[in-house]
């Protein structure tokens, strides 16, 4: 069956017809040679959002963090970040491979994708004394706010905080992948840069939920976007006239951001539905739902995703779950349509 209503990702969204003009009238030049402004626009206004001194627009995410980490690391030095974040688990392990350094899993006692202030300073403490030439030297803390493999959950503000200065305690800089930090944020009604917090570096994302086509931007002091300008390059990631791409992320800040709290709030609503026919849906925190079967079934979650596949919900399996996730082309009537393909596939997965 074809799919009807796509909560696959919050990357399905397509271009808004103000995106799409934008592009048309951008005005570009040479990005890899000098300069384009439209770039140049979108990265000054997203580095005041986010309170860092400079940004540089990548073609992507993965680029985005795996820039960081090359200029955080060196071969030899360890990275943490928590189970399941996006730079273990879905960057093909670049951080390692061509950043050169060893990852190693943080601890989440404050839940899953939640590491705590105490977790930092537990695997501190273990780090070689004395520092034999060959003990791995951890160089850098990545957090996720917020984490998409634990069903978008939230790094709060304060969390946020003590984690960073547990790190600079150490002497260990942080990264943030904030490919949805805008959730973060309007969840909690604070600006982005109140829910990033003094990180070090940060990775947001213009195509995840807030509907641009292409485009995530890397954040940090100005020495370090001039390194990360280097690195992007040697990925192959200069790209020319990318103002035409710039300008619809424009868009995104100016017409979807404002906007984003509402996929929250559908999400919530849709997981009301999903506890109702006896699945197990936490409330989401943002807009990611994580699906298991109900208690006492015999179900599995690939039986979930089976039948809602077949009946025309697109959802993917991750793990020992079904994620669905809510973004800006999924409007009340696409919630009414899933609401009653949920309940109609109901009784198939028993
Ligand atoms: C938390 C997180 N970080 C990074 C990325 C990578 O972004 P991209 O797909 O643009 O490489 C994703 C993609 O879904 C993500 O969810």
């Amino acid at each position: 069956m074809q799919i009807q209503v796509d909560f696959r990702s919050d990357t399905v969204t397509k271009p808004s017809p103000a995106m799409r003009e934008a592009m048309a009238r951008a005005h570009v030049d040479d990005d890899v040679l000098d300069g384009d402004p439209t770039v140049e626009l979108l990265e000054e206004r997203t580095a005041r959002m986010l309170g860092q001194e400079a940004g540089l627009f990548m073609p992507s995410g993965s680029m985005a963090n795996l820039c960081a980490l090359m200029i955080h690391l060196g071969r030899g030095d360890r990275f943490y970040a928590p189970k399941g974040a996006h730079v273990l688990t879905h960057e093909l392990g670049t951080g390692a491979w061509l950043a050169g350094g060893m990852p190693a899993e943080l601890p989440c006692s404050f839940g899953p994708g939640v590491p705590s202030p105490d977790d930092i300073r537990a695997v501190a403490a273990v780090e070689p004394r004395g520092q034999m030439y060959y003990d791995l030297r951890t160089k850098l803390v990545c957090l996720e706010n917020t984490h998409n493999q634990a069903g978008g959950v939230i790094l709060g503000r304060t969390v946020m905080n003590d984690l960073v200065a547990a790190a600079h305690d150490v002497g260990w800089p942080v990264h943030l992948d904030g490919a949805r930090i805008w959730h973060a944020a309007a969840a909690q009604d604070i600006l982005p840069r109140e829910a990033a917090g003094p990180v070090d570096s940060i990775t947001v994302c213009f195509s995840k939920g807030l509907g641009a086509p292409v485009g995530s931007m890397l954040l940090g002091p100005k020495d370090f976007i001039t390194k990360a300008r280097r690195a992007r390059k040697a990925l192959g990631g200069g790209m020319r006239q990318s103002g035409v791409l710039a300008a619809a992320a424009l868009v995104a800040l100016e017409q979807e951001l404002p906007r984003i709290d509402e996929d929250r709030i559908r999400a919530t609503t849709l997981s009301e539905a999903i506890r109702a026919v006896g699945l197990d849906c936490p409330p989401p925190a943002t807009n990611i739902l994580t699906v298991r079967p109900g208690p006492g079934s015999d179900a599995t979650a690939g039986d979930i995703w089976a039948a809602w596949r077949e009946a025309g919900l697109g959802c993917l399996l991750m793990g020992d779950a079904v994620r669905l996730v809510v973004h800006r082309d999924i409007d009340v009537v696409a919630i009414t349509t899933a609401i009653l393909l949920i309940t109609t596939t109901a009784k198939k997965i028993g």
